[in-house]
């Protein structure tokens, strides 16, 4: 049996792609600046000095793009929205041009028997919000939602299926906190607001978006990731558990039971003065699905005791790596599911994105990526698993649609099931593409 058999006939088979990672085109038709193209210009800031000005030029290709998941075969497409396309400066009036490339290209998306799922924030924040404070700033959640309102009103009536938010974690830690994403602040007080602005957000974000579309269906995409104890001591399970919190539970929690997670608060002592009256419940608002991005574990330990102190066996991160240095670990996603779905009441799941970026070749015109179909084939029957341990998972989308701009890593991974060749911007299905359009012919019905 393929693996294509173990999920229902209705399930969504997708593709996962942003903004910023394939439009390029970042001046066209009175597009205003973000933080990202602020922060790609900055030298030093992106391996390589690579730039995303052109990426896939999908602002031009994007009739091609879509032919191509036609003939893939995919029934659902996960693109974003760039923020600052619609609202140049983030707020005030909306910019025509900028909303009618998503209005053409969703007409095309069903057109192609392709179901929309558009991200409404893929971390291209406009410049003009971060000068004003950026995310550690709450009115940039208000503006979120005025900017969610207009665009579900503009494309609600075609577009049922919306994700407020993308990985809310990175926006955070790596934006605010770590410094290695745009804007780049290592500002560690920072950091825990902007995480709550952002979930707050998507709260008013959902509010404004049902206010515009009562029949739309609305979720947040988060990123998880299994943290594994280095060994059986103490301290290391402790480290686990707080790195569970930062990643996993700062998210989960206040969406599903409103309120964050009391170990991680303590431990990062979190005064929560920005947690005003009301966010709680705004946050935790029921959803319609909710998205999770799943890549990889990590193997954590307390750096503070030495392997001689530790009980044994100890745990090697030695499982095979991706070209981001990324353990492969499908059972982290079935294990992840399951939990979550014993934690939280879960609504409708989606798998919002997981792929692998290996060192892919062009050779003679193909690319034999077997290592990737792989990939793909063990987590999509981990992720069968934990379906048929009654998570209910509603569909897959892949990371991703083609080889774009892996944000600071630049060009270097490549994660598509399609190879860019980025001096002529010629597509070609790589072996993965091909065995996933077998793996679902037949199964999907295009809606
Ligand atoms: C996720 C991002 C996505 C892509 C993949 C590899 O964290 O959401 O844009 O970069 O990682």
């Amino acid at each position: 049996m393929s693996i294509g058999q173990s999920f229902p006939d209705d399930f969504v088979w997708g593709v996962a792609t942003a903004s910023y990672q394939i439009e390029g085109a970042p001046e066209a038709d009175g597009k205003g600046e973000s933080i990202w193209d602020r922060f790609s210009r900055t030298p030093g800031k992106i391996r390589n000095g690579d730039s995303a000005d052109v990426a896939c030029d999908h602002y031009n290709l994007w009739r091609d793009d879509v032919a191509i998941m036609k003939q893939i075969g995919v029934n659902g497409y996960r693109f974003s929205i760039s923020w600052p396309r619609v609202f140049p400066n983030g707020t005030g009036a909306m910019n025509p041009a900028g909303i009618g490339f998503y209005d053409r290209l969703v007409d095309a998306l069903l057109e192609a028997g392709i179901t929309p799922f558009p991200t409404l924030y893929h971390w291209d924040l406009p410049q003009a919000l971060e000068d004003a404070g950026g995310w550690p700033n709450r009115s940039t959640a208000f503006a979120f939602a005025d900017y969610a309102g207009a665009v579900v009103e503009r494309l609600g009536d075609r577009v049922q299926h919306w994700v407020t938010i993308n990985e809310p974690w990175c926006v955070a830690e790596l934006g605010y906190r770590v410094g290695e994403h745009a804007p780049g602040r290592r500002e560690p007080k920072a950091a825990l607001d902007a995480a709550h602005h952002v979930l707050l957000a998507h709260g008013l974000g959902m509010e404004a978006a049902r206010a515009a579309a009562p029949d739309v269906s609305i979720g947040i995409a988060s990123n998880i990731d299994v943290k594994t104890p280095r060994s059986a001591h103490p301290a290391d399970i402790r480290v686990a558990e707080l790195e569970d919190a930062y990643r996993n539970r700062w998210y989960l929690d206040p969406v599903f039971l409103a309120q964050y997670p009391h170990d991680g608060v303590a431990a990062r002592n979190w005064d929560q003065t920005s947690v005003l009256p009301g966010d709680l419940d705004a946050i935790s608002a029921p959803m319609d699905f909710v998205g999770f991005n799943y890549y990889s574990r990590t193997v954590v330990q307390d750096e503070s005791i030495s392997d001689a102190e530790r009980p044994q066996p100890l745990v090697e991160a030695d499982l095979p790596r991706t070209t981001m240095g990324w353990e492969v670990y499908p059972d982290g996603l079935r294990d992840l599911l399951v939990r979550f779905s014993d934690a939280y009441e879960l609504p409708p799941v989606y798998i919002t994105e997981s792929g692998v970026a290996f060192p892919d070749e062009l050779v003679d015109g193909a690319v034999h990526d077997e290592g990737r179909r792989r990939y793909l084939e063990e987590h999509f029957a981990a992720a069968a698993e934990a379906q048929a341990a009654g998570v209910p998972l509603r569909g897959y989308f892949i990371w991703t649609l083609m080889d774009n701009f892996e944000w600071a890593m630049g060009y270097t991974p490549r994660f598509g099931l399609v190879w860019t060749d980025f001096d002529t911007q010629e597509r070609i299905i790589k072996d993965s593409g091909y065995w996933l359009a077998e793996t679902i012919s037949g199964r999907s019905k295009p809606r």
